[in-house]
């Protein structure tokens, strides 16, 4: 069979403008260009199924191609935000991009169970919107949500802002419907909270970023939406101080405090320079003099005022400990989406200034502190002036610890000459600290070959008889992960 053949049996089942093939180049870019403009890949088409059922006859017809000779394999695809170079193909032209992108709709809320289902390609901020529509708050949050979806979410096990009180994706999730790469359809979308029948499907799922079956829809926890909700931003001299900050805020405010990013100075000072509308806190003052500043958020079950007595209590405390050197709490909604849009604008700062080299690594957070003064003094050793965009869910002990060349360099020398080496001074700091290369953004094709080197053998061979027993013919998004 050649690719043509591929195409035409799969217009004719799931409609001729449903697949889109190198007849037309300027379609597929948003489906072969990665988020962070790395690469761009060559994909032998994209099929935009409509159903779980198409999704199972696209597996199948990719099946029977293979029988016949054709060596493709299936990548699926939600928004293409990957980090990682998961999403998008390689170059050979024989990857098809399976985008869920048409599968988006919310098919139910149980009110009762306190729970939504939706399909794969639901846009993460629509499910937002649904839940908060039904009275509810559907707690997963992050930059991307304009574009991600929720199976990729699924897929990434993706994080987020929310983290430290609702967990990650997959602490969300009670339910999946899965077509697996014989192309079968699971229907594990139970929202049971307690199902001990045997190995967890669903979590195997979670996780594995499009290497061991394509999710289809999902079933996923809501929550109440809360009375008040509070923002404030602090500038700290250390991330000591910034890490005993955290630990007074889970004292004093326990499950209500619902987020804690931190951004270091050289982040925020890239959201001054690319966003000059964007109004920064503190600046000048304690945020531009001060290494670090954190956004924190408290969601309070009782009252406005409540919730607002208890951020003062925190930020008095910490102002008399000398744990902060200034703080704002946000007087409106307003300027809370002001203040949090500020830190959601540092990647795409970042991605404005030019080209970096990425680490999304997570440690336990007693031991960030050291993790930065060691590292820090290492890259700069390696490179001096190094700059460091670190940034981050401090609360979930994850950092985004970025590395940009120093000023006045060439950015894409300076990747040439150092980004392994950077990596290797990151990533042997993270192991002697007890950490981990991967914090929320997944292995994909970025990370793939550095896991070996800090995985465990034994968990390496476990996860590979996994991908042998679910997809012997390595259909599914072939190397990523393993
Ligand atoms: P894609 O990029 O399309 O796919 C991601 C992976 O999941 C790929 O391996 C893909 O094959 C697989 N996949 C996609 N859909 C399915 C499916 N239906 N079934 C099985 N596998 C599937 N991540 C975080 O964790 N926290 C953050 O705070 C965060 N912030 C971000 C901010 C920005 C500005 C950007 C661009 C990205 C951010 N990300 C973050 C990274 C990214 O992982 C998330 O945006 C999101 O989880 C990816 O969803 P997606 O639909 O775009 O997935
Ligand atoms: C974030 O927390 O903003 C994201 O994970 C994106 C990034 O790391 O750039
Ligand atoms: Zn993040």
């Amino acid at each position: 069979m050649n690719p043509a053949d591929l195409i035409a049996s799969l217009s004719a089942q799931l409609g001729a403008n449903q697949v889109l093939s190198a007849d037309s180049p300027d379609a597929l870019l948003a489906y072969e260009r990665d988020w962070r403009g790395r690469m761009r890949g060559r994909a032998l088409c994209v099929a935009r199924p409509s159903d779980a059922q198409q999704v199972a006859q696209v597996v199948r017809e990719c099946i029977r191609a293979r029988e016949a000779g054709l060596k493709v394999s299936i990548g699926p695809q939600g928004g293409n935000t990957s980090m990682v170079m998961g999403a998008t193909p390689d170059d050979s032209g024989l990857q098809l991009v399976l985008s869920l992108q048409r599968m988006n709709r919310v098919r139910d809320i149980d009110a009762a169970n306190l729970t939504i289902t939706a399909e794969a390609g639901c846009i993460l901020q629509n499910l937002q919107q649904a839940a908060q529509d039904a009275g509810f708050l559907f707690p997963l949050s992050l930059a991307a949500e304009g574009s991600c979806t929720i199976g990729g979410n699924l897929g990434t096990n993706a994080g987020g802002t929310q983290v430290l009180r609702y967990g990650n994706t997959r602490d969300l999730c009670l339910g999946l419907e899965v077509v697996t790469a014989q192309g079968e359809i699971w229907n594990g979308l139970t929202g049971l909270r307690k199902d001990n029948t045997g190995y967890d499907l669903r979590h195997l799922m979670i996780g594995s970023e499009g290497t061991l079956g394509i999710i289809t829809a999902a079933t996923m926890k809501l929550y109440p939406q809360p009375a008040a909700c509070l923002t404030a931003w602090a500038a700290l001299p250390s991330m000591q101080a910034a890490s005993d900050f955290l630990g007074l805020a889970q004292r004093m405010l326990a499950s209500s405090l619902t987020g804690f990013e931190v951004m270091g100075r050289f982040a925020l000072s890239l959201v001054v320079q690319h966003f000059p509308q964007q109004r920064m806190p503190l600046w000048p003052g304690a945020s531009q003099e001060c290494p670090y500043s954190v956004v924190l958020e408290l969601s309070d079950a009782q009252s406005e005022a409540h919730a607002s007595a208890q951020f003062s209590a925190l930020m008095e405390k910490a102002l008399e400990d000398g744990m902060i050197a200034d703080a704002v709490v946000a007087e409106s909604i307003a300027q809370a989406h002001a203040l949090w849009h500020i830190r959601e604008s540092i990647p795409l700062a970042q991605a404005q200034d030019g080209l970096n080299i990425k680490h999304d690594i997570s440690l336990p957070v007693s031991r960030i502190p050291a993790f930065c003064e060691v590292t820090d003094a290492l890259l700069q050793k390696a490179v001096p002036g190094v700059r460091l965009v670190n940034f981050g869910h401090l609360g979930d002990g994850n950092l985004h610890y970025n590395v940009q060349c120093p000023p006045g360099a060439d950015g894409a020398a300076f990747l040439r000459e150092h980004e392994e080496t950077m990596h290797k001074i990151v990533y042997d700091s993270v192991a002697a600290h007890g950490g981990s290369i991967s914090a929320e953004h997944g292995i994909g094709r970025l990370k793939r070959e550095t896991l070996p080197h800090y995985k465990s053998p034994v968990a390496l061979q476990m996860m590979r008889s996994i991908k042998q027993a679910l997809d012997p013919m390595g259909l599914l998004n072939p190397e990523r992960v393993i």
